[in-house]
């Protein structure tokens, strides 16, 4: 047992867990998801339904994951057969999802390579918002480069999933978490000093209550699920490297809080800056790409500042990145028996290609589009607003009725040794107000649910 443990790594100390953790959960759906999201969905309304949703998943689901994957040491399929076999499918979905991520995200990381090399050149010297959105353009239509940096973002996921859990994401995570968090709110007060930008806080913050829809609750909930790294395993598989004497029910609520505060953050850098320089809040991916370099233009040493923001934002994707690989691979090593390099550098190539058509379907294949969406859009909705709420619905019924909630608990509290107050209000959570609520949401998007109660 001791040798096995040793095998799998483990993480040294409880912040380094929590910042590895928070690491995953911060990445591209806080600085490049989030604002756009919001700004596509009605702004205020958005966040509200987006709080809403996180009140009810983010402990909940977040201390059901860390305790599957402590109480196995095992990867998501392994911790589903472990706790009972026939359910070990549960797990497949997630490890699909995370093959879908990680393939698109990889593309977006190769946008942020692409922008840091532009900003090393010192490329941002435009203060013309329609130039910054024609450079955007045509860097993402042209089909070989953005491939190219698709690549390198790839090869840089993999060299630091090949180092180990400790060894690897640890070490990383330590110095450029907070590092991230610093260069955030310094522009965050650049945005909010901007002149108009109080137009672009109202939008994000005041809800519009007529703009909730199906849609909206929809996204908010895609939107949930992606940025705590929820509804496929990730959280399971870091918490099967957590040794048994740490606190999950606090780090359960540590990093959805990091997470959500970095979101806020974001879209209160992004949001007040497009009201300000008259972008438009629906612009989509683009979004982050062609505010954030008009921000700088506005700012003194905004070259500076432009390399290292977008040097942070390459370490957040990637501490997001490494740990969406880590599901995939660490299914290959527990449930194939195939080495740890061998299973990283396989798959990783196998994602590259699956990412290929993002990538292209910005430029050369943008005429494919299903439901009026783009390739990369679709494979985002796909994953994010079906799969990891799916996955996160499953979860929640395993955990509650198969698995049984006094286990997970048994788990959570170390075995009687931690209190947990919040026992009852999560049991109730897990086993009826979370499931409900996703099947809610599922319901009204597929317009069954106007079907039932218009009957
Ligand atoms: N949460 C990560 C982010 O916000 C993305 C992610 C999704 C990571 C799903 C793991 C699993 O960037």
């Amino acid at each position: 047992m001791e040798n096995k443990k040793e095998k799998r790594g483990q993480f040294t100390s409880k912040l380094g867990f929590v910042l590895a953790a928070s690491g995953s959960a911060v990445g591209l759906g806080n600085l490049w998801r989030f604002p756009f999201t919001a700004g596509a969905n009605g702004g205020g309304a958005f966040v509200l339904v987006y709080f809403v949703i996180l009140f009810i998943i983010g402990f909940t689901l977040m201390l059901g994951e860390l305790s599957m994957g402590r109480a196995t040491m095992l990867s998501p399929i392994g911790a589903y057969r472990k706790l009972k076999s026939k359910y070990a499918w549960i797990g497949v979905l997630g490890v699909a999802a995370g093959f879908l991520i990680l393939s698109f995200y990889s593309v977006i990381g190769g946008w942020v390579i692409r922008y840091l090399v532009k900003a090393v050149s010192g490329d941002f010297n435009v203060t013309d918002g329609a130039v910054l959105g024609e450079l955007f353009t045509d860097f993402i239509q042209n089909p070989l480069e953005p491939l190219v940096y698709h690549g390198i973002f790839m090869a840089l996921t993999v060299l630091i999933v090949i180092g180990g859990v400790a060894k690897g994401i640890e070490r990383y995570s330590k110095i450029m978490m907070p590092s991230l968090f610093v260069m955030l709110i310094l522009l965050m007060i650049r945005s909010l000093t901007l002149p108009g930008a109080m137009e672009g806080v109202k939008f994000l913050l005041i809800p519009d209550f007529s703009k909730i829809n199906a849609e909206v609750i929809l996204a908010a909930m895609g939107q949930v699920f992606f940025s705590l790294s929820l509804g496929m395993g990730t959280m399971i598989t870091y918490g099967s490297y957590l040794d048994k004497e740490q606190n999950l029910i606090s780090s359960a609520m540590e990093i959805p809080l990091i997470d959500t505060i970095v979101a806020l953050v974001a879209g209160l850098v992004i949001l007040p800056a497009v009201f300000s320089f008259g972008f438009n809040p629906e612009g989509g991916p683009g979004l982050l790409f062609i505010t954030l370099p008009a921000v700088f233009s506005q700012m003194p040493l905004g070259g500076f500042f432009a390399v290292m923001f977008f040097i942070l934002v390459l370490f957040a994707a990637l501490t997001s990145s490494i740990s969406i690989l880590e599901v995939v691979v660490s299914y290959a090593v527990d449930e194939r028996g195939w080495s740890r390099k061998f299973s990283t550098v396989t798959l990783a190539a196998v994602i590259f290609v699956m990412g290929i058509p993002s990538s292209l379907g910005q430029g050369l294949w943008s005429h494919v589009r299903f439901f009026g969406r783009d390739i990369l859009d679709n494979v985002d909705f796909l994953a994010s607003n079906v799969f990891l709420p799916l996955g996160g619905l499953l979860m929640c019924l395993f955990i509650g009725w198969v698995w049984g909630v006094d286990k997970a608990i048994d788990e959570v509290t170390n075995h009687g040794k931690l209190s947990f107050p919040l026992k009852g209000f999560w049991t109730v959570m897990i086993k009826y107000v979370a499931p409900i609520g996703i099947l809610f949401v599922f319901a009204q998007a597929t317009g069954l649910l106007e079907l039932i109660l218009g009957a």
